[in-house]
């Protein structure tokens, strides 16, 4: 049942583990078959808006934080995001042509139900994206999108950040359409490549022994960067905010590039840095900015697809071979490492995984 661990050690780890079932339920209903139908309507026409601002909090803001690349990169329709506890006090101006939407798990979080109700009115139109269906911001909303996740006990999200990325990344698609700017080729290749996820979530899942080795590892450290480029950028945010949530180790997430305005001051041998990078356009620019780690000493996680010395992997200190995944929803795959990086390092270390010091599932104070 929902509320059990079956035969799992933490609600985490079977968390952790459904998500390629859940992950290809949802796709069945936001994807299109086929014959071009959805099981699901979403009832949204992005044709008759300008920009979307997405609010949210924690991971579910990761969430749409990665969507962005999507939406702006396949619908080209501009993307704001912000968390809620600052878009609720900014005054934000929006207008009819602006859709909101307000991405949460629980439905239940006060600064993202109070930035909805900043919005219910002036903007075009309030979507929302939950898991809980029967929460105050579905309730509220102009219009409430399930995530389909099931029910996630523990405290740190795992297959509701799955979820929540797979219904963005239709919706993105679903945009594409309706803007007018896929054909029926580059339709059917993206939707491909999405319905593919669940599979590749699976390959991923199967690597986990090479990630409980690296976390072995990494539980000796007091900190650790996360690096990514594009859609992969916010993810090493996520890979952060993972492993300080449940193993208390400090982490950071930075994008690959800003590397050399900051973070780079900190390399020495201890401070491994987890690099996120699928072998994509953008990978050669990576590789640099792992030599320029290693130079300094400084210790590579490699998580990748890319394999062997001429692919940039030499001199890395630990490597995580990810399956073979193109295109842009790499991202999502790319997940479940990192939260299998946090959970093993936190077992490793022996805190309480479901139920990290001082945080709450669901956070319904400001
Ligand atoms: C808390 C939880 C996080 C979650 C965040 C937003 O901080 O510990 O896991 O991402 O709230 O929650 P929501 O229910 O709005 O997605």
């Amino acid at each position: 049942t929902a509320t059990d661990k079956a035969g799992h050690r933490h609600f985490m780890s079977k968390e952790i583990a459904e998500q390629p079932d859940v992950l290809a339920n949802a796709l069945k209903y936001y994807t299109t078959d086929r014959e071009g139908r959805h099981l699901l309507e979403t009832g949204v026409d992005f044709s008759q808006f300008d920009r979307i601002v997405m609010v949210a909090c924690g991971t579910a803001s990761l969430a749409c934080f990665v969507s962005k690349y999507w939406f702006e990169q396949i619908a080209r329709i501009p993307v704001e995001i912000d968390i809620a506890s600052e878009f609720r006090y900014r005054e934000p101006p929006l207008n009819d042509r602006t859709l909101t939407l307000f991405v949460s798990q629980s439905g239940e979080t006060a600064d993202t139900l109070a930035a909805l109700r900043y919005c219910t009115g002036q903007a075009g139109k309030v979507v929302s994206i939950v898991n809980a269906m029967e929460s105050s911001i579905a309730r509220e909303s102009d219009l409430a999108l399930p995530i389909l996740a099931g029910p996630e006990i523990g405290v740190a999200s795992t297959k509701a950040f799955t979820c929540q990325l797979a219904v963005l990344a239709s919706l993105s698609l679903q945009a594409a359409r309706q803007r007018g700017l896929l054909d029926e080729a580059g339709d059917r290749e993206l939707t491909d490549q999405l319905r593919r996820v669940p599979g590749q979530v699976t390959e991923a899942l199967a690597i986990a022994p090479q990630v409980q080795a690296v976390s072995a590892q990494l539980a000796r450290y007091e900190d650790v960067l996360f690096l990514g480029r594009g859609a992969l950028y916010p993810l090493a945010l996520e890979g952060a905010l993972k492993l300080k949530e449940i193993s208390y180790i400090h982490a950071e997430g930075y994008a690959s590039g800003e590397l050399k305005h900051g973070p780079i001051a900190l390399i020495d041998e201890e401070m491994p840095v987890v690099v996120l990078t699928p072998h994509d356009a953008m990978f050669d620019k990576t590789v640099s900015n792992m030599q320029e780690v290693m130079a300094r000493g400084g210790k590579i996680v490699m998580v990748s697809d890319a394999r062997g010395l001429k692919d940039g992997g030499d001199g890395v200190w630990q490597m995580i071979e990810m399956p073979k995944i193109d295109g842009p929803f790499a991202a999502i795959a790319y997940a479940v490492p990192i939260q299998q990086l946090a959970y093993f390092t936190a077992v490793e270390k022996g805190t309480d995984v479901d139920q990290p010091r001082n945080l709450a599932k669901s956070v319904t104070v400001e």
